[in-house]
């Protein structure tokens, strides 16, 4: 499965210095597949060292939020702004920057080169799929489609949203066995997960539950849809199933909490639902990869779990973990279980990079 050190592919980091840019750049440190040929970020951090650029120059603060230390082969890095980017110096290109500027940059990338994107600004446009890495692969033949629409030698692949990430891979297994009718869904999100700028503020976190995420809801009703859609005559069919999800901030740092009910379209019991999920972990697709989890969902039939401080971090936050899966008693058939995803790891920069994996085997980078 490792490639030899001359078909390494080169890549670029846009908005590095940022949270999710950080999560890459631990992630692409001695990655066997994938090497760092260029950091960039805003003009604010443009023509600094990556670690200087990563120092409040009043305080000497290091805004570095990873528990692991900043990598050596990226402190010397000097910072690029995006326009020094020529995109065809490189084979890929991660992005981690706010949509607005997503909008703006990602296109001019993809002209030349593809671009895997954690913002939500091409997620929900008709050619651009939404790939979670396991379980909709298929779906990145509709990149092809793309390129040719657009006349690009690129293209942009856009991560789901981190809440949805681990309600489409608990969903997936259910449907292919059961069938869905309905999904209702109560999500318990970290605070990591609204990032730094602004992020939530520890006044309004501490003691309290925020019971409302801006356009989170809308984002993961629709997601969830098109992931498990069928992609069929170059366009994808949205699973017909409907979604309604309630997003809540919890004062919980690392990993979203889900608390799901499933009306499945046939009967299923709680221990078939566990061994739907257990038998697609262990056949999934991705497994080999070297960013893939040992165990891509694990059940827990332990009561308490999951849990955040005790699971998150299992398999380096890229496993989903399920717990309390038992029957449904408002749908006529169904389940209800709980989820635990991490959002900065399989729901950011990790998953972004499973998918270059992905994406690489499948000879579209
Ligand atoms: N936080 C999460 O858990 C999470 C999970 C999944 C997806 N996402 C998505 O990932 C994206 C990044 O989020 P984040 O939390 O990492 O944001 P962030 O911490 O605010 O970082 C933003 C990054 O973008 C750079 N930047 C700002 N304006 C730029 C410009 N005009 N050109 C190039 N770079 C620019 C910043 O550089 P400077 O440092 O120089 O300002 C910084 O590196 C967002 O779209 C977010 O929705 C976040």
């Amino acid at each position: 499965m490792l490639l030899q050190r001359d078909v390494m592919l080169r890549v670029a980091i846009i908005g590095a210095t940022g949270v999710v840019g950080q999560e890459f750049i631990v992630a692409l440190d001695k990655h066997p597949w994938f090497e760092v040929g260029a950091v960039a970020a805003s003009e604010r951090s443009a023509g600094k060292r990556y670690i200087d650029a990563l120092r409040d120059s009043s305080t000497g603060i290091l805004k570095w939020h990873q528990r692991t230390p900043v990598p050596d082969y990226a402190k010397e890095m000097v910072v690029k702004s995006v326009n020094e980017i020529d995109a065809k110096d490189y084979n890929l290109v991660f992005t981690a920057v706010e949509t607005d500027d997503a909008r703006v940059i990602e296109p001019k990338l993809a002209e030349h080169t593809p671009v895997i994107s954690t913002a939500a600004a091409f997620r929900y446009e008709q050619d651009v799929p939404i790939l979670i890495p396991g379980i909709n692969d298929d779906h990145a033949e509709l990149l092809e489609v793309q390129r040719e629409k657009r006349g690009w030698r690129g293209f942009i692949a856009p991560l789901p949203n981190c809440t949805t990430t681990g309600l489409a891979i608990t969903l997936k297994p259910i449907q292919d066995e059961f069938g869905i009718e309905r999904v209702i869904m109560t999500s318990l999100q970290a605070v990591s997960g609204a990032g730094r700028s602004p992020g939530v503020a520890a006044l309004d976190i501490f003691d309290n539950i925020i019971p409302f995420i801006p356009k989170e809801e809308e984002k993961v009703q629709v997601e969830a849809r098109k992931i498990l859609g069928r992609f069929m005559d170059g366009r994808i069919d949205d699973a017909r199933f409907r979604v309604s999800c309630t997003c809540t901030r919890v004062p919980v740092i690392d990993g979203h909490t889900e608390s799901v009910f499933v009306e499945t379209s046939r009967t299923c019991e709680p221990e078939d639902v566990k061994q739907a999920m257990l038998k697609y972990s262990s056949n999934v697709s991705i497994k080999n990869l070297p960013s893939a989890p040992e165990d891509y969902i694990i059940v827990h039939d332990d009561p308490s779990r999951p849990q955040p401080r005790l699971d998150r971090d299992v398999n380096d936050g890229m496993s989903t973990i399920v717990g309390r899966i038992r029957k449904d008693t408002a749908f006529e058939q169904g389940v209800k279980y709980v989820l635990l995803s991490h959002n900065e790891k399989m729901g950011s920069a990790k998953g972004a990079v499973l998918l270059a994996e992905m994406l690489k085997v499948r000879e579209l980078l």
